[in-house]
């Protein structure tokens, strides 16, 4: 079955697998989502407890999926079959891979439409778009919402940008655009920062972030971060298995994960405190919603000085951000599709196009025409995210914490992640107990 894994590729070094890895956790969840879900999910009591939920249950996870990926050392299905067959254990973890790259591809239909939203809003800061008034700001991004065309033209454009890059290969395509596109993502986020820290509000922005409140805690606060977190750092869903199957056995996988983890979560920060500042510098409100930063921050930008210049600057962060995170969701299933069933990686490329890109006109379709064909009161787009990152990534999350956790040897887990005493225990501890225990919880609350 994996005859054709032998001359598989390998990334160039430790650090190129930080990069595409950082560039896979850092996306539209850091950029879009955290700062919409903090400012509608009530500040600091979501970021606190997200940040611990990266801590406690995402960083054990990280380092137990790179650890399958690489010890299997092929795409998603073929590494948990390996891993589990070495250890004795079922064909039937199998599944968790294909559920991995299936949710992937459901991921990326509707993650490939917002982020072409991003692209339409990049070409009008281009151009010069300003927008004096709230309302302006709101009918033009509705405007888009309800043009089922242009919505479709812009996924068509940001899908091929995306395969493109997966066709060309691991290290030629996939490191490669991330070692442009990474240290852009970095650069622009800096000077964002610095501006919103001089022509923003930065206090309020903080108090907004990091001012706890237990009562603001709620069962909903709770499950929102936890998911959040899941998103945020991709796990589950195949793409950091891939990536894990492609990195070498002398690289520690321990303190990769630690700077993926630290990266993501700080570029995931300081993208927030950017929004904010402006947000709140401009009397605006950060309740906005989805629509946060395509029709709150054109408005802020709109009236400052340099705006202009800075609207470019963030729409081109946000596309970064967004497209080498899009790159991971396509290798889980491109790989297998050339490992197990001998396709050319071009071929298998574009074939994953024609698939992700039909569910994206529904999902296109769904925010207009077909509003109201809904599933237990879910449109296509919302039904989309919350199957992903509601059901399938917290399950996948759990089953990978089991399957290191418990069933496979640990002297072969050991040997991998190369770590020994207090270190390797306080790990595998947490993985076995508190991670499936947080995980489960969360999960059945969420289905209440
Ligand atoms: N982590 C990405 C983000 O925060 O935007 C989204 C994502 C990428 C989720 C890859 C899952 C995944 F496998």
């Amino acid at each position: 079955m994996r005859q054709s894994i032998i001359s598989r590729s390998t990334w160039s070094n430790r650090w190129a697998f930080i990069l595409v890895t950082i560039g896979s956790s850092v996306g539209l969840g850091n950029i879009w989502k955290f700062p919409y879900m903090t400012g509608s999910q009530g500040g600091s009591a979501f970021v606190l407890i997200y940040l611990l939920s990266i801590l406690l249950i995402g960083l054990p996870l990280l380092i137990a999926e790179i650890l399958i990926g690489r010890r299997g050392g092929g795409n998603p299905v073929a590494a948990m079959l390996d891993t589990a067959e070495e250890s004795g254990g079922s064909a039937w973890w199998g599944l968790v891979g294909w559920a991995g790259m299936i949710g992937a591809l459901l991921i990326l239909s509707y993650y490939s439409v917002v982020a072409g939203w991003i692209v339409d809003y990049l070409c009008k800061a281009l151009t010069g778009f300003r927008v004096e008034t709230a309302e302006a700001a709101r009918s033009s991004f509705e405007a888009l919402m309800d043009n089922p065309l242009r919505m479709s033209l812009w996924h068509t454009v940001f899908l091929t940008m995306t395969v493109g890059v997966v066709a060309r290969g691991v290290v030629s395509g996939i490191e490669i655009a991330n070692k442009i596109m990474m240290p852009g993502l970095f650069l622009i986020l800096v000077l964002l920062t610095l501006w919103g820290w001089k022509a923003g509000d930065m206090s309020a922005a903080w108090h907004f972030m990091f001012d706890f409140r237990v009562g603001e805690v709620t069962p909903d606060v709770i499950l929102a971060a936890v998911g959040h977190a899941f998103f945020s750092l991709s796990l589950g869903m195949g793409a950091i298995m891939a990536y894990g199957s492609y990195l070498d056995k002398k690289s520690s996988i321990v303190h990769t994960s630690l700077w993926v983890v630290a990266a993501g979560t700080l570029v995931g920060l300081l993208a927030g405190l950017a929004i904010f500042s402006l947000t709140f510098r401009h009397g605006l409100e950060p309740t906005a919603g989805a629509g946060l930063i395509l029709q709150t921050l054109p408005l802020a930008f709109s009236h400052m000085p340099g705006g202009g210049v800075f609207s470019i600057l963030f729409f081109l962060l946000v596309l970064f951000a967004a497209w080498t995170s899009a790159i991971s969701l396509v290798e889980p299933f491109v790989a297998w599709l050339t490992e197990n069933q001998d396709i050319r990686r071009s071929v298998a490329a574009w074939g994953t196009w024609l698939a992700v890109w039909i569910l994206g006109l529904g999902v296109c379709l769904s925010l207009n025409r077909w509003a109201d064909y809904r599933l237990f009161g879910l449109n296509l787009f919302d039904g989309l995210d919350f199957l992903t990152s509601r059901i399938m990534m917290p399950l996948s999350g759990l089953a990978i914490a089991i399957f290191v956790g418990w069933v496979m040897r640990r002297a072969a887990v050991e040997e991998e992640i190369q770590l020994r005493g207090k270190a390797f225990s306080a790990w595998y501890h947490v993985l076995r107990t508190l991670v499936p225990l947080a995980i489960a919880l969360v999960f059945f609350h969420a289905l209440r």
